[in-house]
């Protein structure tokens, strides 16, 4: 992943060009959904996986960080909505599965889920209490990971 870091968004670039050509400005836009929406779920994903994995699985610390990291997870999904998920956001680079696009509102449940778990994550890390910050890390992971699970492709 790393090492073609700089070679994908070069070819990502020329063929959404070609693309852009061919069919006109629309897609475009499903370029920027797509940045967007990969924007959010990194943002999510650091301080949910790493910041507040990490102290579940024992290799860090518990601290106010860990409380940022909560906060940091609720707050962007409370930002979720259909729109992140247009159809045409499909790009040659996404690993979005198209699916999704049809799912209605699926979608919306799904995304729901996510909102709900990771608010209750919050109140959880702030008490500091490991057993239950586990429990409640695994109810949000397991949320985000049921629509990767529908809707992302593999590696
Ligand atoms: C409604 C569906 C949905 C929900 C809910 C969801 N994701 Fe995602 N996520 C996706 C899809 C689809 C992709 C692939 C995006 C792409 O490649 O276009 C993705 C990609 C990701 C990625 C990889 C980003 C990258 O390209 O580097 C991370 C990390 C991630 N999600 C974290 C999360 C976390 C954390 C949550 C929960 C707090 C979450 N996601 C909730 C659908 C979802």
């Amino acid at each position: 992943m790393r090492k073609r870091g700089r070679v994908l968004p070069v070819a990502a670039g020329i063929s959404a060009l070609l693309m852009i050509a061919a069919h006109g400005a629309s897609l475009e836009d499903g370029k920027a959904v797509f940045e967007r929406r990969e924007d959010t779920m990194k943002h999510m994903g650091r301080p949910l996986f790493l910041g507040i994995g990490r102290v579940v699985k024992g290799t860090a610390a518990y601290g106010p960080d860990t409380v940022t990291a909560a906060e940091t997870v609720a707050s962007l999904a409370s930002t979720l909505d259909r729109t992140l998920f247009l159809p045409g956001s499909d790009v040659t680079e996404s690993k979005i599965k198209p699916a999704i696009f049809d799912a209605g509102d699926h979608v919306d449940q799904l995304i729901a889920a996510v909102q709900s778990a990771t608010a209750q994550l919050v109140p959880v890390v702030k008490s500091g209490d490991k057993a239950a910050i586990a429990v409640a890390y695994f109810a949000a992971a397991n949320a985000c990971n049921a629509c990767h699970t529908e809707f992302r492709k593999e590696e």
